[in-house]
């Protein structure tokens, strides 16, 4: 049976065996073993134009080839507003848990709190807490999922919702320009592009070595603008996914990440970032995902085939269709583990 809440849990001594990973899922690299290997660009002048663009453009190639994933900073969101949104989220799960289950997700209602499992239904539970809310197009916005305390909450989080939306989509400018393609082409081939953020909340474990905070995935969608605390926690693969490196975190900078759908597009040019987030015993730490998704219609093909290369994918196919098929087989994954048991 999946906890309610994790407050109670982190006091004990050992871990709940819903949380205990098979060896080969358990993290391999510490929480705090920084790498800085992951480039960190700032793109200051990213809009001027000229020089400076096209510089900052020839970083996130390389970026995105090696990695699928880097870090920005001077990337104009308000580092007060940032702080806020931090702050609250923190107090948000600092509240009781009769308070935090007044948006209890479980049973597929769609958005507010849950202890999270990356998969519904999967055996193995990850260590977070999250909540999570649908902000754009606005006509998905359900207010009576978003949590309506701490009282600031709400404003704030439509306030860094806009700034991300704003800058995910100057974001996707350069990478459609690094993709060699017009401005435009991501934003366009996104339609009306989505956003959902999952604010992950990673209670301190009492044995980190055994579970992860959130199991290996890559991200779905085209890009994920993710905001870390400066604990340490998330991890990425290099060597096509032989080794691990934990992110160095940058305080007020965002981690990109591409997503499946942004791998699609590009042809397989840019990685999809394989990651997940490790947990500890000395602090808790807290993320917010901003994930920035296609239409679910909208159509996943690559936008540039370059000459001698074959298409990743045998046709067009919608993102929501992309979307099941990977969580098939991802079930279909989890399933198999199971039973070999
Ligand atoms: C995520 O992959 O959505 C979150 C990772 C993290 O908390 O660092
Ligand atoms: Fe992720």
């Amino acid at each position: 049976m999946a906890p309610s809440t994790l407050t109670a849990l982190a006091e004990e001594k050992t871990l709940q065996a819903s949380f205990v990973r098979d060896e080969d899922e358990r993290p391999k690299v510490a929480y705090n073993d920084f790498s800085n290997e992951i480039p960190v660009i700032s793109i200051a002048g990213m809009d001027d134009g000229g020089e400076k663009r096209g510089e900052i453009c020839s970083k996130i190639v390389k970026a995105c080839e090696e990695w699928g994933v880097f870090q920005i900073v001077d990337h104009g969101v308000d580092a007060k507003l940032v702080s806020e949104m931090t702050t609250l989220a923190k107090e948000f799960f600092a509240l009781p848990p009769e308070e935090k289950l007044r948006f209890d997700m479980s049973g597929g209602k769609k958005g507010g709190f849950i202890v999270s499992s990356h998969l519904q239904g999967e055996a193995v539970q990850d260590w977070r807490e999250i909540v999570t809310y649908f902000s754009y197009p606005t006509r998905n916005r359900d207010y009576s999922r978003w949590p309506d305390k701490p009282e600031a909450w709400r404003a704030v989080t439509e306030e860094y919702s806009q700034k991300l939306m704003e800058l995910a989509c100057k974001l996707l400018g350069v990478l459609s320009e690094a993709m060699g393609l017009e401005t435009e082409a991501l934003t366009k081939a996104c339609v009306d592009m989505d956003q959902k953020v999952v604010v992950n909340f990673y209670p301190k474990c009492p044995q980190p070595d055994l579970t992860l905070g959130l199991k290996r995935h890559t991200d779905p969608g085209t890009i994920t603008l993710l905001l870390q605390d400066t604990v340490g926690g998330l991890q990425a693969t290099r060597d096509n996914g032989k080794s691990w490196i934990t992110v160095q975190p940058v305080e007020g900078a965002f981690v990109v990440n591409l997503g499946d759908h942004g791998h699609y597009l590009s042809n397989g040019r840019f990685k999809n970032a394989d990651h997940q987030a490790v947990v500890n015993s000395n602090s808790s730490r807290l993320s917010i995902a901003t994930f920035q998704n296609p239409a679910p219609d909208a159509s996943v093909y690559p936008l540039k085939i370059r000459e001698g290369e074959k298409s990743v994918l045998d046709e067009p196919i919608t993102f929501a269709e992309m979307y099941r098929r990977k969580m098939s087989k991802d079930i279909d994954m989890a399933m198999k583990k199971k039973l070999a048991k």
